[in-house]
């Protein structure tokens, strides 16, 4: 926290950052829109920081006419729904420990307007989901500024739906609770990053030539016309969360990693049953999830996994021993542009060479521009404060730095 003196008005800072997950049991439809409070558990693995985070630095002062917000370095509207609830919510939080007399908590602070200012370390464009680290960033920031502590992913979920998740590191679930108001809508970690070190991510950007429907309005249209959804929520999640988690306990790479495929191919098959259908998939994303079954079926052995949210991009879930091989395959079928920029970000990846054997098991043609990169990267921890004052976004004047 930095106190500086700006024409004799003090002003608090903290700036903190938050992780992305991807989840491998989905959350796909809401029962409460307000609340976001879904139709079922899921189940996701936080991707490590150094390669994919929101950073977001919360300034409060008493010389600040209202409430104001950056992303990426453009001014947005504060007055949204989802920004709302959440500012609402940490105010309330942190006058309800003030009137129970905890200490620590900044009481000024309370009625001063806020600044907030957010940046990706990735691409706005990849089409990677950026709302769950935004929006658990956001929460984490505003409770370290307001003195609030404890139980925090009931505040993220009301900004959006997946970034109660983000509120955690490693294995963590959201377990989707049975009361109207939510109390118990919470997410939970299942195992710390530590637990499985060999776990790898690849995140395979697809060049995409339209933004697809949003997760918010498509999950909407599913709640309303389609009876797989419902049936999915009823009678498979429940089964398949107990499995899921018993897979990452027991570090069962081929339980899990056929439990994810299985869970996308279901999710993406809801999509296909809601009325008008919503296709997230391209012909790219299809090959990529070819490409998996025919790797796995030449070593007949499950060694890699995908998985697609609500967009073309397929994210890889593998072992450290096969990472160097699938990178190879991916770039023998993908062949990057050579138009200058690094195909492979994140985590070094050492080249390979691929056996003939292989190339002709999978017996796939080339693609060119069909994947733009890869991000290579792990399981990481949950949200933290970025001691460093050289990294807050915002100037002692309250607004972003030229860099944010
Ligand atoms: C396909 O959390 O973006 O990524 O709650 O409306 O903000 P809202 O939706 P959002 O939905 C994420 C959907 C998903 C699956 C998942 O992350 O579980």
């Amino acid at each position: 926290i930095k106190m500086s003196e700006d024409s004799g008005k003090k002003l608090t800072m903290v700036t903190c950052s938050a992780p992305v997950n991807i989840a491998v049991i989905k959350y796909w439809g809401k029962r409460d829109e307000e609340l976001i409070l879904p139709i079922n558990s899921s189940l996701s693995v936080t991707l490590h920081q150094d390669q994919l985070k929101t950073t977001t630095t919360v300034a409060c002062s008493r010389s600040f006419q209202e409430d104001r917000i950056w992303l990426n370095g453009k001014e947005e509207d504060i007055t949204q729904p989802r920004l709302q609830s959440c500012l609402r919510e940490i105010r309330r939080l942190a006058r309800k420990r003030r009137s129970d007399g905890e200490a620590d908590v900044d009481t000024a602070g309370l009625s001063h307007k806020v600044h907030i200012c957010s940046v990706n370390n990735f691409p706005t464009a990849a089409g990677l989901a950026s709302s769950a680290a935004g929006y658990a960033c956001l929460v984490y920031t505003l409770s370290r500024v307001m003195g609030v502590e404890g139980e925090l992913s009931e505040v993220s979920r009301q900004g959006s739906g997946s970034a109660c998740r983000s509120m955690y590191g490693g294995f963590v679930q959201w377990i989707m609770g049975q009361q109207g108001d939510g109390k118990d809508s919470l997410a939970q970690q299942v195992e710390p990053e530590t637990h499985w070190p060999e776990l790898r991510v690849l995140v395979l950007v697809v060049s995409a030539e339209r933004k697809p429907v949003g997760s918010t309005s498509g999950m909407q249209t599913s709640v309303e016309t389609s009876s797989l959804l419902k049936h999915r929520a009823d009678s498979v999640v429940p089964a398949r969360m107990k499995e899921m988690i018993e897979a990452v306990h027991k570090r069962d790479f081929t339980a899990f990693a056929e439990l994810t495929m299985k869970d996308s191919n279901q999710f993406h098959a809801t999509c296909l049953d809601t009325y008008p259908p919503i296709f997230y998939l391209n012909d790219v994303s299809r090959r990529v999830i070819n490409l998996v079954h025919r790797y796995n079926r030449h070593y007949r052995e499950t060694k890699v996994a995908y998985t697609f949210d609500a967009g073309p991009n397929a994210v890889i879930y593998t072992l450290q021993q096969n990472v160097e091989e699938f990178v190879q395959v991916v770039k023998h079928l993908f062949p990057p542009e050579t138009n200058g920029g690094q195909f492979l970000k994140g985590l070094p990846v050492a080249p390979t060479t691929l056996s003939e054997e292989l190339k002709q098991a999978i017996g796939m043609e080339p693609m060119v521009k069909g994947i733009s990169y890869i991000i290579s990267t792990k399981a990481g921890p949950g949200p933290r404060v970025v001691e460093d004052p050289s990294e807050h976004l915002l100037g002692s004047d309250g607004l972003p730095k030229e860099s944010a």
